[in-house]
């Protein structure tokens, strides 16, 4: 087996497979915020990236995308339910976020927890050279670092998580809490979203484990392991190059023109997540509608909604709830022809993304709680021109970089309203600058930038750095 001397674990690799038009098998980019991030940065760096391919069964073997050589891990039927869908995505994911739903507690499900990170950890230790640099990514994988430390004690282990870390009165609900603390201080350095998740974590550890603790650094055995926070970005260049493509361009215009040619274009773009807020905006938008504040010839809602984790039955029942109320509202407040709500659940490439970004007037994102979102900074690096207004949750963790945006409390239904309204109704004079703010911000801000604090971080200073291709 070929080794690497940069390998990043996460659970979902880049590609997921699906099925073409004519039936044949085909990979195209997975959505969701891990992939959108790596992916740009790792194609042209030699590396090995360690995860599942999605589905169940014998792992299957798949090509290397770019210089990225793909590892695939297998899980089989019980470790799809136990792990994926079990203590990743309603044990810990609605625990990470603010317990938004209520997270559920198995034994069995730590069981398959603690077998898949193991088995995680052994196709990693294989994957790496003597020394290698392993990038572990996010809250499936939180036993990794330490399962892998006692295997390769010569890597050079990071560890990021993408998602929000909580604070000790809810982190402290977890039974196996101890566990996964230690786990994650198998690593040298452990990167968060914000600085607030990494003082929540050192507080964690100092009572739990009772070890010495600052926002900064941990002692543990005869090491120290560094902390701290690094907001994730997007390949900022690659997207404001895309969104000024002719052929997007033109397809921009024919998108508007397709809606109705109408005052204003609404738009938003969510993985069917129950943190992202979509009913409350609904609610909001309805509302609007029924007191004539916004009227459906003149505006336009485009809501996509790419469905996720579909088997979970709280997504099953987010979706249930989403379709019924889009129906509702259109059958209300629509006519013929002229829908008051676009619903799309298709996933699309990044031409299309960009295209619906370049109309939209209005990007509304307001989930309950984000670790960062980065769909609202895809929507400012495509408005190149300086137009369009972010309407943005305060408890995004982007919102910290973006104050510029239009920002709202989700759970404030008359705020929200307001929100929407203000950014409908802002001044081009208002926006532009605020705009122009925010592009500014994120070009300095980019993936590659992340990637630089962290490896350098994850070096002191030292020559990490090597390992990443000059251009991203
Ligand atoms: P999360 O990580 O919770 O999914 P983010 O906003 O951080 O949320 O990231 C979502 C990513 O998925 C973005 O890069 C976005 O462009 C992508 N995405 C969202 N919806 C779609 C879709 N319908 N088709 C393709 N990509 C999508
Ligand atoms: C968030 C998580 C990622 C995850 C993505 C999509 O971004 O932080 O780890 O990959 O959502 O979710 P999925 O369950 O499809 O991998």
């Amino acid at each position: 087996m070929r080794q690497s001397s940069l390998v990043v674990v996460a659970n979902r690799l880049p590609i997921d497979d699906s099925v073409a038009p004519d039936g044949a098998c085909e990979w195209r980019r997975s959505p969701g915020g891990l992939v959108s991030a790596l992916h740009p940065l790792l194609r042209h760096t030699p590396a090995t990236w360690v995860g599942w391919a999605g589905g169940t069964g014998p792992a299957p073997s798949l090509p290397d995308i770019g210089s990225v050589r793909m590892r695939t891990v297998p899980l089989s039927g019980e470790d799809f339910r136990d792990h994926y869908e079990g203590f990743a995505n309603s044990t810990l994911w609605p625990l990470y976020h603010d317990a938004v739903e209520q997270p559920e507690y198995h034994r069995r499900w730590w069981e398959a927890y603690q077998r898949v990170n193991q088995r995680f950890a052994e196709a990693t230790a294989e994957a790496a050279e003597q020394g290698a640099v392993v990038w572990v990514q996010d809250y499936h994988l939180q036993l990794v670092p330490g399962l892998l430390r006692e295997l390769r004690p010569d890597l050079r282990i990071g560890f990021f998580l993408h998602v929000p870390f909580p604070p000790p009165e809810l982190f402290m609900q977890l039974p196996r809490r101890a566990e996964l603390l230690r786990g994650m201080l198998g690593a040298d350095l452990i990167g968060f979203q914000r600085a607030q998740a990494a003082h929540n974590f050192a507080q964690l550890v100092a009572k739990v484990l009772e070890l010495p603790a600052t926002d900064r650094r941990i002692g543990v055995d005869d090491r120290v392991v560094r902390i701290g926070a690094f907001p994730v970005s997007i390949d900022t260049a690659e997207m404001a190059a895309l969104a000024a493509r002719p052929d997007v361009v033109a397809r921009a215009q024919r998108l508007r023109h397709d809606l109705g040619d109408p005052g204003h274009v609404i738009l938003s773009v969510d993985r069917m997540d129950y943190t992202k807020g979509i009913e409350q905006r609904l609610k909001a938008y309805s509302e609007l509608l029924a007191s004539g504040h916004v009227k459906v010839r003149d505006t336009v809602l485009v809501q996509v909604a790419v469905p996720s984790r579909e088997r979970v039955t709280q997504y099953q029942i987010l979706r249930d709830r989403v379709e019924r109320e889009v129906g509702r509202i259109n059958g209300e407040f629509g006519r013929v022809g002229e829908p008051a709500i676009h619903y799309l659940t298709q996933p699309f490439d990044r031409a299309e993304l960009a295209a619906l970004y370049r109309v939209a007037d209005v990007m509304a994102v307001t989930p309950l709680r984000d670790g960062m979102n980065l769909v609202a900074k895809e929507y400012v690096a495509a408005r190149v021109d300086d137009t369009g207004s972010l309407l943005l949750s305060e408890f995004a963790g982007s919102a910290a970089e973006l104050p510029q945006a239009y920002l709202v409390n989700p759970h404030d239904l008359e705020g929200l309203k307001q929100g929407l309204l203000s950014a409908l109704e802002a001044d081009p004079a208002d926006v532009t600058p605020r705009m122009r703010a925010m592009r500014e911000h994120l070009h300095r801000n980019d993936i590659r930038a992340w990637a630089r604090s962290y490896l350098s971080a994850l070096d002191d200073g030292g020559s990490l750095l090597t390992h990443l291709a000059p251009t991203g």
